[in-house]
């Protein structure tokens, strides 16, 4: 299975960005994963549409947008205007989710739908002909550096099943590292979201590491 990369600027150094941006362009990563908070649909605040424009500019890397934000449909105009390439919905979110996809299909950028820990699978069913990426929370979604939720595997092994045939994409985001890695691949994940692992240290090596765990 072709495994995609995809390091979480949350943990990026801000006062540095566009050095760090570069350095996830250089590692060879598949995708940068752009944490979306407002602060109220969770309880912290990262950037918006602007800044993600601006840093957009700085490297050549597709953007996996996540928002984490309440009333999604309001803003997903602006971040594909930003250069979004993938746009995720939360479906706790208060958007009408059918309205969030559409929105998201006619900018032209691919649509995907998060489930956070407690969020049954059942919910994206009805979806899963319209996204191209189902994200499963293996932590709840606001912070980076927090621990791996054991049942996150179950819930993984579970949505490869559901997924099938269709070409959906099954990302996987919170506690991936080193030790983690190896079980979300095992049970179907193909996208893996590493924001503190990836950025501790040099960037470049802990890529090569992450790649030697999913082809060992
Ligand atoms: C958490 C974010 C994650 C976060 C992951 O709400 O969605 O993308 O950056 O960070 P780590 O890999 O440190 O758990
Ligand atoms: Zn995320």
């Amino acid at each position: 299975m072709n495994i995609k990369i995809a390091p979480s600027m949350l943990s990026a150094d801000f006062a540095n960005l566009e050095r760090d941006l570069k350095e996830v362009e250089k590692s060879g990563a598949d995708y940068l994963h752009v944490d979306i908070m407002d602060g109220h649909f969770v309880p912290n605040i990262t950037i918006g549409p602007d800044q993600v424009a601006q840093l957009r500019k700085t490297v050549d890397i597709p953007f996996d947008v996540h928002l984490m934000i309440s009333e999604p449909l309001k803003y997903i105009d602006r971040f594909a205007d930003a250069g979004a390439d993938i746009i995720t919905v939360h479906v706790e979110s208060d958007g009408e989710i059918q309205a969030c996809i559409d929105a998201i299909v006619n900018k032209g950028v691919k649509p995907g739908l998060v489930v956070s820990p407690d969020t049954p699978l059942e919910v994206i069913e009805p979806y899963l002909d319209q996204v191209r990426m189902i994200l499963i929370m293996c932590v709840y979604p606001g912070f980076g550096g927090q621990h791996y939720l054991p049942a996150s595997t179950e819930k993984i092994r579970a949505c490869r099943q559901m997924i099938g045939e269709r070409d959906i994409k099954l990302q996987v985001d919170g506690g991936i590292n080193f030790d983690t890695l190896k079980e979300v691949v095992t049970a179907g994940a193909d996208v893996i979201v590493s924001g503190s692992c990836l950025f501790k240290g040099d960037m470049k090596e802990n890529m090569r590491q992450f790649r030697k765990i999913i082809q060992g």
